[in-house]
């Protein structure tokens, strides 16, 4: 992957492949911990569940992870309980509160919220933000960080930055 932008609150990257779209979330699920929400958003076919498959893969899932879209909530057992959401059949928070349950956000556990910008309103203040667009040679990501914690997170991600040709 091709990393465009760093600092202490973002960072942006093209990943060329699908396999460089799961080995960045693999390496931000790494140094997740309990408590920690990613929320991911971006059109259709972005990359979404292929970037939480790395994540939960780095969190120390092993089970597949699939798309839930019909689902919307699957658990997986990781190094900590691993939540994995899609919210693309949800209409606001209030939804996925009545969706998921009210606690989820409070429970020591990893959570991963696809289509996370339809219920961004029921999401803690202190999560990551991970945005996929197209672009013409793969995907452009965007990661940011929101609160303390979550720069905490930024800056123990390791990413190795291939520019390619
Ligand atoms: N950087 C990349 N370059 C090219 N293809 C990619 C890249 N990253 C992911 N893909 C591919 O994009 C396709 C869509 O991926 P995925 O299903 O994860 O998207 P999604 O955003 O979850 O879709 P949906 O909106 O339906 O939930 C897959 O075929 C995946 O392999
Ligand atoms: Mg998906």
């Amino acid at each position: 992957m091709r990393i465009t932008h760093r600092s202490e609150n973002a960072v942006s990257c093209c990943t060329r492949s699908a396999a460089e779209t799961q080995a960045l979330g693999r390496a931000l699920g790494a140094v997740l911990a309990e408590g920690d929400v990613v929320a991911v958003s971006g059109p259709l076919g972005a990359g979404k569940t292929c970037f939480i498959q790395g994540l939960a893969r780095g969190a120390g899932v092993t089970d597949n992870v699939t798309s839930p879209t019909f689902i919307i909530h699957r658990q997986h057992r990781g190094r900590v309980p691993f939540h994995h959401i899609d919210a693309y059949r949800l209409c606001g928070g209030e939804a996925l509160l009545e969706a998921v349950g009210a606690e989820l956000f409070s429970e020591p556990s990893i959570v991963g919220v696809e289509w996370a910008d339809r219920v961004a309103d029921a999401l803690p203040d202190e999560r990551l933000w991970v945005d996929l667009r197209y672009a013409a040679d793969g995907r452009n990501v965007h990661v940011k960080a929101d609160g303390t914690r979550a720069r905490q997170i930024l800056s123990a991600l390791e990413l190795s930055d291939d520019p390619g040709d």
